[in-house]
């Protein structure tokens, strides 16, 4: 980050009324991910706040979900919510689904942490870690199902890459909720034109020859952002539990503790904060063997 990147950051967060992706497009030369990224920080609270206000359509829209999670793939047990943002419909998710162990996934450490502290949740084992929907941070089949709700919504070119890395680390299937183009009015689809939202999951879908059930949602939250589920079956050998990875080699990790998590393969090393993972690779450091001890850390 430069100066100028910080100043025009605050200066966004303190303007009302201000679409943050919108201003960051016209305003900066960041990349169309930092982009992403960085607008949704700046909106971080505005979904809990939209939770308070409405609980009972949160409900009902996690209850069709939970639905078609039960007659879809019977007792599932362990789920990756890739883009849980202020876990409020990660929260929702867990408390529907009996013995589930529900983990999350935002390239958002400002969300995690936001929601993460409002429902007073317990991160014992890394549940929630910050990291990339195109490098996730677990190595293969470590999740029965994966969902995405509205997350790959704004990665509009991305749809394929992001698809193939949530099929790796889930063993019997996803269920994708994201904005339906043909099911939105006039009001959507002018919206999802404006922000560039993706239009294309389903061609993705049919070029890869994924099979896919496609269920459009009776329940939304917000009219303006109709969506489908579409549900795909993978029937992979289960995982007994998710195994935390580096990112980019996706070799396990040699230590973890509740300060950082090092790779003696990779010699990269990954921070910890307020006990959520930052499995980024920009925040990667590099810690590789020195002259006096081999490693510092496994003396
Ligand atoms: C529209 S919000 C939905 C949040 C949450 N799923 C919900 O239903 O309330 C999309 C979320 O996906 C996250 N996200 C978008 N693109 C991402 C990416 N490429 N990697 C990781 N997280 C991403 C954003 O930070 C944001 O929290």
């Amino acid at each position: 980050m430069n100066h100028n990147l910080i100043k025009l950051l605050n200066k966004l967060k303190s303007k009302k009324k201000t679409n943050f992706q919108l201003s960051l497009q016209k305003l900066s030369k960041l990349k169309k991910t930092q982009i992403i990224n960085f607008a949704y920080d700046l909106q971080t609270g505005s979904y809990i706040r939209d939770w308070e206000k409405k609980r009972q359509t949160y409900k009902m829209f996690n209850k069709e979900i939970v639905d078609v999670i039960n007659n879809n793939f019977k007792r599932v047990s362990s789920l990756l919510d890739c883009g849980c943002g202020e876990l409020t419909n990660t929260n929702l998710l867990k408390k529907g689904i009996k013995n589930i162990e529900v983990y999350g996934l935002d390239f958002s450490f400002n969300r995690i942490l936001a929601g993460y502290k409002y429902f007073n949740l317990k991160n014992k084992h890394f549940n929630f870690v910050c990291a990339a929907l195109k490098e996730i941070p677990f190595k293969k089949n470590s999740f029965e199902i994966s969902v995405t709700m509205h997350a790959i919504e704004p990665n509009n070119g991305d749809e394929e890459e992001i698809i193939k890395e949530l099929s790796r680390v889930s063993s019997r299937g996803l269920i994708l909720i994201e904005p339906d183009f043909k099911l939105g009015g006039v009001k959507q689809k002018k919206r999802m034109k404006k922000y560039g939202y993706t239009q294309n999951l389903e061609k993705v879908l049919f070029k890869n020859n994924i099979k896919y059930k496609k269920i459009p949602m009776k329940n939304y939250l917000s009219s303006k952002n109709k969506s489908s589920i579409y549900i795909i079956h993978l029937n992979k050998k289960v995982n007994k539990k998710p195994i935390i990875v580096e990112p980019i080699t996706k070799k396990p990790f040699s230590l973890i503790n509740s300060n950082y998590l090092y790779s003696k393969t990779s010699n990269l090393i990954y921070p910890v904060i307020e006990g959520i993972p930052i499995l980024k690779k920009e925040f990667a450091m590099l810690l590789p063997k020195n002259k006096i001890f081999k490693n510092v850390l496994l003396k």
